[in-house]
């Protein structure tokens, strides 16, 4: 008898409706060139090579014609007109591809696209597209867990810089330097977090449907769709990430995100 646990019925929601002012090209993030193609094409096809959606909701500024197009290109793709999907050979589900308006901030496209999940859903797995370049292995960890019974998932690397906490300089002080360190943090318990987060998908709508009633700071403070669920008392469980996975957010990271590509290893090359 086969003891491995079923794996549920899977959604990915990527969000890719933000602005990329950190990235400074003057256009959404997702648009922007990253080897040839751009990096919300190279987040989609890092998705469906993994395997492990039936459908991948992707939430893009309201009214942008252009990440339209692209993500109906990779639906053509996916169904075989151009077949470059790496990885999505025999035996690897054709996930649906639903295109929704994303809002104006994450959480908010992250609540668009779950209103547009198929009945069915057991889990999602919420992904940055701005982590174009997130290896499979890191999908299928989530995913894993997810089929073990975790109601969320994250994956995560260890912290190498020491962190510290600061507050403003006041009176005297304010003429030496803007900070004044207030703490270390222990770093063997820090973590770094990444995407794909994965939910059972009651506990993700519970979680964001408790975050309607926050008011602006509150939202505002709101990074990731786990801190919602720890809001709510759920356990948390981590994996490993993988620093291939690293959210391209400024001109540095996408001068890495090029490396990776024409490098030796690959793009997605998998990490110790
Ligand atoms: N995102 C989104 N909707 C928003 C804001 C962000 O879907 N209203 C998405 C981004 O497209 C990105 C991910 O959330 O894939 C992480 O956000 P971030 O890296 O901050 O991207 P941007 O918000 O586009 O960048 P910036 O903050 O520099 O403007
Ligand atoms: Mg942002």
């Amino acid at each position: 008898m086969d003891s491995a646990p079923r794996t549920p019925v899977t959604a990915v929601i990527v969000v890719a409706a933000g602005s990329g002012q950190r990235l400074g090209y003057g256009m959404p993030k997702a648009k922007v060139p990253l080897g040839g193609d751009s990096i919300l094409t190279h987040a989609l096809r890092g998705v469906a090579a993994a395997g492990v959606a039936r459908q991948i909701c992707v939430a893009i500024p309201p009214g942008d014609p252009e990440l339209h197009a692209l993500c109906a290109a990779f639906e053509q793709e996916l169904k075989g007109e151009r077949g470059r999907t790496p990885g999505l050979g025999d035996g690897v589900q054709v996930p649906v591809v639903t295109i929704v308006d994303g809002g104006a901030s994450r959480a908010d496209s992250v609540r668009a696209a779950l209103a547009a999940l198929l009945p069915d859903t057991e889990v999602v797995m919420v992904h940055d597209a701005a982590r174009a370049l997130t290896p499979e292995a890191v999908f299928h960890r989530v995913s894993h867990a997810l089929a073990a019974g975790a109601l969320a998932v994250i994956p995560v690397l260890p912290v190498v810089d020491t962190v510290k906490t600061v507050e403003p300089t006041t009176g005297d002080g304010a003429a030496i330097a803007p900070e004044l360190v207030t703490g270390t943090a222990p770093r063997e318990t820090l973590r770094a977090v990444q995407t794909p987060q994965g939910f059972e998908l009651a506990t993700l709508k519970r979680a964001h449907e408790a975050a309607g009633g926050f008011d602006a700071g509150q939202a505002a403070a709101v990074t990731d769709d786990a801190m919602l669920v720890e809001l709510l008392g759920v356990p948390v469980y981590a994996v490993r990430g993988a620093s291939q996975s690293l959210k391209i957010t400024t001109p540095l990271d996408l001068i890495l995100a090029e490396g990776l590509l024409e490098g030796p290893l690959g793009a997605r090359w998998v990490e110790g």
